[in-house]
């Protein structure tokens, strides 16, 4: 009988940690990382760089199937993207491409595009996958799914804090409004739509910090024998 390579499948709404989790989960166990919304990102990005609307889904999965990404680890400074030779890795993070990775996101077809690409990550000895559908389409057998929850606000505050932006600002506002709308568009899709699978461990992060949400979750792993 073959052993599959195991994942660790991290999913949640925008801002909740599942990228400082799944970063410090994949270095402690030495697993691989996939970063699955950088690929929806790089997308958005190149589709604003050659003029294509962002609800034109032929060209858009055409992109999704050909996007010329490597992924390299930087030892200590997280991961940097580069796509076609240029390094993208900030100008993915701004808020602009996040608004439209999550517009190209809801396209069936570019999501079907990116399906095996984001299969191909699993390569021993295992992988974590950040993203809103690792446990309920990437990776449905995956042995632990993790689903983090935080309020809209909590992660409105984190964000605002991440940016330096006082919290009784206009931009403050701005940040909670378009959380809540982008949590929306991703809970309302038809193709994939953020929700828990059924067999997902809920972790509510609002009151806990990034390294009290590690050891539950490493703790977790440890007792399902996945290391
Ligand atoms: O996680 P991140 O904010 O980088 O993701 C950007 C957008 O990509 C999300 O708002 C979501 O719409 C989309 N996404 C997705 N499925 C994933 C990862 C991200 O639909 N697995």
């Amino acid at each position: 009988m073959s052993v599959e390579t195991p994942v660790v499948a991290v999913d949640g709404p925008s801002g909740v940690g599942k990228g400082t989790l799944a970063l410090s989960l994949s270095a402690h166990l030495r697993w691989h990382l996939l970063d699955s919304g950088a690929l929806y990102r790089l997308v958005a990005l190149s589709a604003m760089r050659q003029r294509t609307a962002l609800d034109d889904e032929t060209t858009l999965a055409g992109i999704a199937r050909t996007l010329p990404v490597a992924f390299s680890v930087q030892p200590g400074q997280g991961v940097r993207i580069d796509l076609a030779g240029d390094d993208v890795t900030r100008a993915i993070r701004e808020e602009h491409v996040g608004d439209a990775a999550s517009r190209v996101a809801a396209l069936p077809a570019v999501r079907a595009n990116l399906l095996e690409r984001q299969r191909d990550f699993r390569t021993a000895p295992g992988l974590v996958a950040d993203g809103r559908d690792m446990g309920t389409v990437v990776f449905p057998h995956a042995p632990l799914k993790l689903f983090l929850t935080a309020s809209a606000e909590v992660r409105a505050r984190r964000r605002a804090a991440q940016l330096s932006v006082p919290e009784n600002s206009a931009t403050f506002e701005k940040i909670y409004s378009d959380i809540i709308s982008r949590d929306q568009r991703d809970a309302s899709r038809t193709t994939a739509p953020l929700k828990p699978a059924d067999d997902a461990v809920i972790l509510d992060t609002s009151e806990l910090g990034i390294d009290q949400v590690l050891r539950q979750a490493i703790t977790l792993i440890v007792d399902r024998g996945l290391q």
